[in-house]
């Protein structure tokens, strides 16, 4: 249950994202329940909070978190079994500011921005309904967040504040004029797209974004080709003076900082959860159902995930090598996604579709060619990481994408893994997938085919060399090398101002 502790003072990260850890509902006995959050980011974040106590600000999702927010007041909620000593703040937003905020602006019209996925002879189309979400929906939001920030700051002056992703470009500045010398800390989760791109959104938007981003001490990023492009922004779009050596740049008297950190997953814990009963649990039907070779891709249920052309590509795997017939079996667990969105919507209506004509196509009485799962569910996840022969990760862009760090560092079976050059886990992984291009189906076909057909000691050597760079390269490293730049940029900015 989650209990009020107005008392807890002692974390000296406040950290802030959309989504939080956990949300809160009711049984139909009235009984609390406590459902994990989605997405990359609360992974990853929850490997941080099991190294260091936070207080984790996030939105009220349901009527459950508002009720629980509306009895603790402005103190914190005890979270259940989220890391050492977490405890959060629900931020309170009206249903229309949020849809504004999450369903026109955040997603899709700045998520699509940073995975270049609109169609720009169709779509985005800029009118009054998106302007007025921008003004009513997205800065009111901000506001919101920015206000309990702000208080938690006045109670902890010194603590870091550790903002997360897009939904929150224009806090900071408004922390930043409420608490002048706050340290305030920003990572950006997704990819940051190049300026010309940008100009696609109206001036007094991206201004305010980037702004809203100055106003951070350290602005981070998964990869160094982001925050190039970030800094490229800053030139172009707002005519700053950039050093792209020391990587920093000028903004109303302070020197703001952009660095890169790649994100990974908690390594000891996601193998002990690899070896949990309810995983265990989960692999019996997997193996039954095999065949002889499995494929296996896990993501939200997003466009940038691009599953549609991983199907394809296995449409046509399946018409140039047609030995593999039934042989084989492509396992998707997709996770629904957005579905306020328009465009998700569509977009998952457009997968079942693909789905049902390639198993039309391909399979018989017998033999399903594609199992699709449309579901949220963590231990067959994981289980399925355990079994895969090929793991698919096709992103058109990806910031980081996580599944390809949790499902080689667990795969029992020599697994190869498909990865796209276009995300961020290529910097550091690519050299042991094989890597494709995410839009050329062909070139992802023929990918399938070299990994079912590698020799097996290619396979294993691959496969070991990648589970030791996410063993090394774990979220710890992720969290100390930015505790020594916060550590190194307050005492720079100290002896700056002589104090
Ligand atoms: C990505 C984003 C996160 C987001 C997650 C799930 O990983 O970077 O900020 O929380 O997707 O999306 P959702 O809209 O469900 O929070």
């Amino acid at each position: 249950m989650a209990d009020r502790d107005p008392s807890t003072r002692d974390e000296q990260v406040i950290l802030v994202s959309n989504r939080g850890p956990v949300t809160f509902d009711t049984d139909d006995n009235g009984d609390q329940v406590v459902i994990p959050g989605g997405g990359g980011l609360v992974t990853a974040l929850s490997g941080l909070v099991d190294l260091t106590p936070v207080v984790w600000i996030s939105a009220a999702i349901s009527d459950e978190d508002t009720r629980l927010q509306n009895d603790a007041g402005e103190t914190t909620i005890r979270l259940p079994d989220i890391g050492m000593r977490t405890s959060g703040r629900f931020v309170l937003i009206d249903a229309e500011v949020y849809d504004r905020y999450y369903n026109v602006i955040a997603n899709p019209m700045l998520w699509f921005i940073q995975h270049y996925l609109w169609n720009l002879s169709r779509a985005p189309d800029i009118r009054q309904n998106e302007l007025d979400a921008w003004e009513l929906g997205y800065l009111v939001a901000n506001q919101r967040f920015a206000e309990v920030v702000s208080q938690e700051l006045a109670r902890r002056p010194d603590a870091t504040v550790m903002l997360h992703d897009y939904h929150l470009y224009t806090a900071p500045g408004v922390i930043r004029q409420a608490h002048p010398d706050a340290f305030l800390h920003f990572f950006v989760h997704i990819p940051w797209s190049q300026p010309d791109y940008w100009r696609v959104v109206p001036n007094h938007i991206r201004e305010a974004v980037l702004e809203g981003l100055l106003a951070n001490d350290i602005i981070a990023f998964h990869t160094a080709r982001y925050a190039r492009n970030f800094l490229l922004c800053c030139e172009d779009l707002l005519g700053l003076r950039v050093d792209y050596e020391q990587r920093h740049v000028q903004w109303q008297g302070r020197d703001v900082w952009v660095r890169s950190y790649p994100i990974s997953v908690n390594a000891p814990a996601f193998e002990t959860i690899a070896a949990s009963p309810e995983v265990l649990e989960e692999e019996g039907p997997i193996m039954r159902r095999r065949r002889a070779h499995l494929i296996v891709r896990v993501d939200r249920a997003d466009l940038s995930k691009n599953a549609i052309r991983g199907f394809l590509a296995f449409d046509v795997f399946l018409d140039h090598y047609p030995e593999f017939a039934e042989e084989i079996t492509f396992f998707a667990l997709l996770q629904p996604s957005r579905q306020d969105v328009p465009e998700y919507v569509e977009y998952l209506e457009a997968i079942k579709d693909v789905v049902s004509h390639i198993n039309t196509k391909h399979g018989n009485t017998d033999w399903m060619p594609i199992d699709l799962r449309i579901e949220s569910n963590m231990a067959r996840a994981v289980a399925a990481y355990k079994h895969y022969d090929v793991l698919m990760v096709n992103a058109i862009y990806d910031g980081m994408n996580l599944v390809a760090k949790e499902g080689p560092l667990i795969n029992e079976r020599d697994g190869v893994m498909i990865l796209s050059e276009n995300t961020g886990a290529h910097e550091e992984l690519g050299s042991f997938a094989l890597s494709v291009n995410p839009f050329d189906i062909e070139n992802q076909a023929q990918a399938i085919h070299q990994a079912l057909t590698m020799p097996i000691n290619e396979r294993r050597e691959r496969l070991e060399h990648i589970k030791r760079i996410v063993r090394e390269n774990d979220i710890e490293k992720w969290l100390s090398a930015q505790q020594t730049d916060i550590a190194a940029k307050r005492s720079h900015d100290h002896g700056e101002t002589g104090g």
